[in-house]
């Protein structure tokens, strides 16, 4: 089994993230998160939070709705641009994406039945698409159709096709553009002067055509954005400082750094927003592939809503040449991270299988997830070393102390030790207390570490102060 087959499948089975709608046969690239998955991920939230929070730059939040209007998207350019070419083949009758397939001498072949009877490629735009209020969009197209019955089938459908567009909502395929979108009346609430950044978590929905490999590429995930607002005669420097920053980020999240590594993107691969691109990629089983893009959009956005709204998108930034001030339109540079696929890629660099032995001293293999302490979702987990009342009580005063220091932990008192330490090491808790029958007599306990399987005694308060510090969250 790959390594990637290994994490969905323990993904599965302690609960972290579930393929969505499964007793019904699943939904493709729609996923779950469970109890631990949720955990875990919001602890890699709170950490790009905090980062940006606690940072030397002037950062605001906003949390945008994830349901936009036609113009939005028509003037940022996703209506027109946010598109991928598909074709059909017309033996088996899959649609694919003719650039990602391999070519036979030069001619295309059907992925699946290796038929060369294939369609011309049509643009197939990425965006969901749905109504907002009650509208019944068969009603509305039978009421059009009949009306314009006069007209050619084509021409029918063209028009057809531009009214649903232009009553449509759209389920955003990125969190920026409400950060664009409201840029007048967030300033107005903001200092003004650049640079500073508006920053954004939350969902966002791409109909993607490939939806292979688990988390990495799903319908629904969610993003952590940061558009950056500067002068234009600083993008270079602000590029250079969100990559190197977005870099060091990810090093305090990933255990080993050559897993990452920076691609800058050619001209004819950016995005049509983007004048510049480099993509931050983690080692995935498959080879290098991207987790975050940190991108200039230059004042494409800004001007592009200016010109569709006809308002006017600006900040006000004292001139000397002209005396008093002059309206600049600010330019973007942004770090663009995929969360869910952030905690794919923490996961996978996690996971691990040691030699290790059972509780009757075979030789196996461990399976541990080598969780960055402060990423898991449990820090400590507290084990009475048998069914006793006596070492429950004093567990679960242990755990209540962890309680009190804001640190999430459990009490384990079911399964042998070995087993105990077999779930915990499997998602991830990066340190198990157990206490014993010595451990009443002078409240000593035994504390095992994750990574190393050695274990160290100490007073029980000594061990949670270790534990608290040992999970704090990085600078
Ligand atoms: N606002 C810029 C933007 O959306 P992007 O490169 O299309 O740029 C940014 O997306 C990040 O969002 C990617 O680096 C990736 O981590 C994540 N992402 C994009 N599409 C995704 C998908 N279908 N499933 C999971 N994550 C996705």
């Amino acid at each position: 089994m790959d390594i990637l087959q290994k994490v969905l499948s323990l993904c599965k089975r302690r609960g972290l993230v579930i393929q969505s709608a499964e007793i019904y046969g699943g939904a493709k690239s729609l996923y779950d998160f469970g109890h631990l998955g949720f955990l875990i991920k919001e602890n890699i939230k709170e950490f790009w939070k905090q980062s940006l929070l606690f940072s030397d730059e002037s950062i605001f939040f906003i949390d945008g709705s994830i349901l936009l209007p036609f113009p939005v998207f028509k003037a940022s350019g996703h209506i027109d641009c946010f598109t991928d070419p598909l074709v059909d083949c017309k033996e088996c009758k899959i649609r694919f994406r003719p650039d990602k397939v391999e070519k036979e001498l030069g001619e295309l072949k059907c992925p699946s039945c290796g038929s060369k009877n294939i369609s011309d490629p049509r643009l197939f735009n990425l965006m969901f698409r749905t109504t907002l209020g009650p509208v019944d969009q068969l009603e509305e197209i039978l009421t059009f159709v009949l009306q314009n019955s006069s007209k050619s089938k084509e021409e029918i459908l063209k028009d057809l096709q531009e009214q649903i567009l232009k009553s449509s909502v759209f389920l955003r395929p990125e969190t920026a553009q409400n950060i664009f979108c409201q840029f007048m009346n967030l300033t107005k609430s903001y200092p003004r002067k650049l640079p500073f950044g508006i920053a954004q978590i939350g969902r966002a929905f791409r109909n993607e055509i490939t939806t292979e490999k688990f988390l990495f590429r799903v319908a629904e995930f969610e993003q952590m954005e940061l558009e950056f607002f500067v002068k234009s005669q600083d993008e270079n420097f602000y590029f250079d400082y969100w990559l190197d920053k977005r870099v060091t980020w990810w090093k305090k999240i990933i255990n080993s750094d050559s897993n990452l590594r920076i691609r800058e993107y050619s001209q004819n691969e950016l995005a049509h927003y983007a004048k510049r691109c480099c993509d931050i990629e983690f080692k995935f089983p498959w080879g290098f592939d991207e987790v975050e893009g940190v991108a200039s959009r230059s004042d494409y956005d800004l001007l592009a809503h200016a010109r569709a709204s006809g308002k006017d998108f600006f900040v006000l930034e004292s001139s000397e040449q002209r005396g008093g001030q002059v309206k600049i339109v600010p330019w973007v540079i942004e770090p663009s991270c995929g969360l869910t696929r952030a905690f794919l890629a923490v996961i996978l660099d996690a996971y691990s299988e040691e030699p290790g032995v059972d509780a009757e001293g075979q030789e196996k293999v461990r399976t541990v997830m080598k969780l960055k302490p402060f990423l898991a979702p449990y820090k400590a987990a507290v084990f009475p070393l048998v069914k006793n009342e006596e070492l429950i009580k004093l567990s679960k005063l242990i755990h209540d102390e962890l309680k009190r220091r804001r640190l999430y932990s459990c009490v384990e008192e079911n399964q042998s030790i070995g087993k105990r330490y077999a779930k915990h090491d499997e998602i991830g808790t990066p340190f198990c207390i157990t206490v014993d029958f010595n451990s009443l007599k002078d409240e000593s306990v035994t504390v095992r570490d994750r990574d190393s399987t050695e274990q160290v005694r100490c007073h029980w308060k000594e061990a949670v102060d270790n534990v608290v510090s040992l999970c704090q969250m990085p600078a």
